[in-house]
């Protein structure tokens, strides 16, 4: 059905005559087409309009050339449905003014319907799965329950994050039963989205790094690894996103994920080695080599290729998004280098 399913068989290891690639992010400020959206609405109405969402995740299919689209969302819509007030402020990124700090505040916390309560994603998954014409996968997502209790509990982005480590060691069983019932919506979610017509989910961890590695298992791992368990799915892959966790390969190899998302930080080829023919691999060119010109971002993309060596079970992204100052011609050339060297490598 779909004409380019190339992302879909390199999750699942199957033979590809090339790499395929798609940006995290790649829906975003960076493109100009994007912002002149963006000028006429706040960020949560184009989240909460369909037409809206959809027209800014077809944007890098149409100009940029990826490989898959991900749906035009934020990994913050489950806490805001489950009562939590969100404000996106210009410059500052996502806040709740009501941060959660006890276990007054989780009290507040709603159980959701997924279905019910975030129709409005659901509704933009299956408009945008009809105006992709099966020209390329769609990818739905959330965040994890770990980064999601982040956020949360913080109310703002940290830097120390003293109220998410005062609660998990001061009160770790109120922080245990939140994110038991954050994984359950979140399982609800993306089972959803897959029956909204989503080909793959990615669950993105971006704070599972600020954890040691035993508490990463403890707090993140262990919740990602439940609602894997949980996503009601035929074979639609599922790719965990970690930053920062190069010390938990192999217990993350062993989730039940098709695929682990690497930062730039590790070496992929030395990842390869250790989880063998067990998952895929996506990732992972640092994103500021999208700074450089052309010519050196061909270099650094031939170098993760040549680390990761021939064969299937490669799916290329950078280590984390594409940053928003960085010019649509350096993405664009990216993606037309990807798709003619990775040639060499099947
Ligand atoms: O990848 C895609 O193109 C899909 C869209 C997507 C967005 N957010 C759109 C967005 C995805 C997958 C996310 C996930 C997300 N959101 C994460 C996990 C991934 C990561 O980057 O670590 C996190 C931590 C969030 C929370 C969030 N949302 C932050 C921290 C911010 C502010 C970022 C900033 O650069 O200002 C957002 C807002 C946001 N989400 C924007 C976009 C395109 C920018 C909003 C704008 O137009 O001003």
């Amino acid at each position: 059905m779909l004409k380019n399913d190339l992302f879909l068989r390199a999750c699942k290891r199957d033979s590809i005559e090339r790499t395929p690639i798609w940006i995290m992010r790649q829906a975003g400020r960076y493109l100009p087409e994007y912002r002149a959206v963006r000028e006429k609405s706040d960020f949560l109405t184009m989240c909460r309009t369909p037409e809206l969402a959809t027209e800014v995740t077809l944007q890098p299919i149409d100009l940029i050339g990826v490989d898959a689209a991900i749906i035009f969302s934020d990994i913050l819509v489950i806490p805001e449905a489950m009562g939590m007030e969100l404000e996106m402020i210009e410059s500052k990124g996502p806040v709740f003014h009501h941060p959660i700090r006890n276990e007054d505040d989780a009290k507040q916390l709603k159980n959701i319907d997924a279905v019910k309560d975030l129709k409005y994603v659901l509704d933009a998954v299956s408009l945008t799965k009809k105006e992709l014409d099966n020209r390329v996968p769609l990818i739905g997502f959330a965040g994890s329950p770990w980064t999601l209790l982040t956020y949360m509990v913080e109310g703002k982005g940290s830097k120390n994050f003293s109220e998410i480590k005062k609660l998990i060691y001061n009160n770790p069983s109120l922080a245990h039963s939140l994110l038991d019932k954050i994984a359950n919506s979140v399982a609800e979610y993306l089972s959803a989205k897959i029956e909204a017509g989503a080909n793959a989910v990615q669950i993105f961890d971006t704070w599972g790094g600020i954890l040691s590695q035993r508490d990463y298992k403890e707090f993140s791992l262990e919740y990602i690894t439940k609602i894997v368990s949980n996503i009601k799915r035929n074979d639609e892959p599922v790719i965990v996103f970690s930053k920062g966790v190069h010390h938990s390969i192999p217990e993350i190899a062993n989730c039940g994920c098709d695929v682990i998302g690497l930062d730039w930080t590790m070496n992929i080829g030395d990842v390869r080695k250790i989880v063998g023919d067990k998952v895929a691999l996506q990732g992972n060119l640092d994103p500021t080599v999208l700074y450089a010109e052309p010519d050196s971002i061909r270099t650094k993309a031939k170098e993760v290729f040549d680390s990761y060596g021939k064969g299937s079970g490669h799916v290329f992204n950078l280590g984390h998004g594409i940053l928003p100052d960085i010019p649509p011609a350096h993405a664009k050339a990216l993606v037309d280098f990807v798709k003619e060297e990775s040639k060499a490598y099947h």
